[in-house]
């Protein structure tokens, strides 16, 4: 194949066929912005990369679990650390109790920090009579409909850096600083229990982990005593959507002389940008950092593994994700196919759930919604899949906030389309809350739990 034996540069991909590209109005505006970042800082290093390929290593091989999760779309006026505070808040939340559900180290990541670029089913949209380029996420336009926010602008890519800087300062003063600690976490949980409607239903989970951080307690492991107990190791991640953007943030690593895309610890591929000789495959297969790729109930099995010879030829464990967005009602048909495939060929992948991607409906008034039955759904449709093809479910993949907003219909507080337009407050796609979230990482702790009975007729999840 011709993609393979062509040497990879970082502007390598400008040769290859792109989609979803920002139609910038002035070229050498765009390329001085893409020399200007060039000679910034990178915002993370490659080491921080290489640690988390290696959490995903464990999780590629049945080890760990991965929580990754935030903003559809982050954006510049939304920038408050608040914000991002409290949905760091709601991940570490939901992280304890994926890690009591799994009994394994749960690997973090946030849609923090850089997740601003976004791919749009179409060019243009059209309100009334007026059509306009669509909005493409903060780091390329702006989101509300007049011809000029809606013009492509290189300058908010400094914007975007500078935020993604600040977003990232903060999160890792956050991991390390006491605000993870590991009691007030759970001390958190605790209180969501009590808040919740369905109280009753997670109680008794809550309960054993008070019982278990207790008993470590006795046995002298405290925050005070044990790092792992007061701090945590949180990465951030974005899908790599803006290529000039991803380019000038390229560097090669000093340690190992090898090319790291240093906008972000992990970047992602999207659905509709996975194309073999496109530009985003392109661009990724030469960077080190691990890798994710959204894969669609449009994806086929021999091009997924055709996709895995170019972006981890040396199949390489840690390295690639594979975040399955099917619909909870496809996912039994087209996730098994490629799962098997992933086995048959002993590719080293872990797998997530991205429950929200197939699952998104419009309501009556035009506003894009998701149902929480339908996440859940999906999400037990890929932990049947995985167990029914002897293969890891490796984690899950959430649009999510710690902000108490109405965008996803369902959940304990039994939200409704008529509830939605109290706080819609997405730039993108409807995201669940903080109690929605940890409701979900409730339910799919208690599958994680049930599923790890060796008895057949108990790993199904009474409900
Ligand atoms: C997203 O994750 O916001 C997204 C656009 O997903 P997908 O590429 O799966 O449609
Ligand atoms: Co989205």
């Amino acid at each position: 194949m011709p993609k393979i034996a062509a040497p990879w540069t970082p502007n390598s991909w400008r040769a290859c066929p792109i989609r979803q590209v920002p139609a910038y109005p002035d070229t050498s505006k765009l390329e001085a912005m893409e020399a200007k970042i060039g000679r910034y800082p990178p915002l993370v290093f490659a080491g921080e990369a290489r640690r988390l390929k290696a959490h995903l290593a464990l999780a590629a091989e049945g080890k760990a679990f991965v929580l990754q999760g935030g903003d559809c779309a982050e954006s510049f006026s939304e920038f408050t650390a608040n914000s991002f505070r409290d949905t760091f808040r709601v991940l570490l939340q939901m992280a304890v109790v994926l890690t009591f559900g799994a009994s394994l180290p749960v690997v973090k990541m946030g849609r923090m920090a850089g997740q601003f670029a976004k791919p749009r089913s179409s060019d243009n949209e059209t309100q009334g009579d007026v059509t306009l380029p669509s909005y493409r996420g903060d780091i390329v336009n702006g989101p509300e409909f007049t011809p000029e926010a809606r013009i492509p602008d290189p300058q908010r890519m400094e914007f975007g850096y500078f935020q993604s800087a600040s977003t990232l300062n903060l999160l890792r003063a956050f991991a390390s600083g006491g605000y993870a600690d590991l009691h007030e976490v759970h001390r958190w949980n605790l209180e969501f229990v009590e808040r919740s409607p369905l109280a009753e239903r997670y109680r008794d989970l809550a309960a054993r982990i008070d019982e278990t951080l207790n008993f470590m307690a006795a046995c002298g492991m405290t925050s005070a005593t044990t790092r792992d107990m007061r701090e945590t190791d949180f990465y951030i991640s974005h899908e790599a959507l803006l290529l000039p953007y991803e380019q000038a943030l390229t560097r090669v690593d000093s340690t190992s002389g090898e090319w790291y895309g240093c906008s972000a610890h992990f970047l992602w591929i999207g659905d509709r940008t996975r194309q073999l000789e496109g530009a985003h495959v392109e661009f990724l297969r030469g960077v080190k950092n691990p890798l994710g790729m959204k894969v669609g109930p449009t994806q086929e099995p021999d091009d997924l593994l055709r996709l895995l010879d170019v972006l981890n030829p040396e199949n390489e464990a840690g390295r690639i994700t594979l975040i399955s967005r099917m619909g909870a009602e496809k996912v039994g048909d087209r996730l098994a196919p490629l799962v098997r495939a992933v086995q048959r060929e002993g590719r080293k992948v872990v797998w997530l759930s991205d429950p929200m991607h197939g699952n998104t409906v419009s309501t009556v008034n035009k506003l894009k919604t998701r149902n929480f039955d339908a996440i859940l759904a999906e999400v037990r449709g890929f932990f049947d899949v995985h167990q029914a093809e002897g293969s890891w479910a490796g984690g899950v993949h959430v649009e999510m906030t710690g902000q108490d907003v109405t965008e996803c219909t369902g959940g304990a507080h039994k939200l409704t389309e008529a509830n939605l337009t109290e706080r819609y407050e997405t730039f993108c796609d409807p995201r669940l809350n903080a109690e929605q979230s940890l409701e979900l990482a409730f339910l799919v702790a208690r599958e994680l739990k049930d599923r790890r009975v060796p008895v057949a007729p108990l790993a199904v999840a009474a409900q």
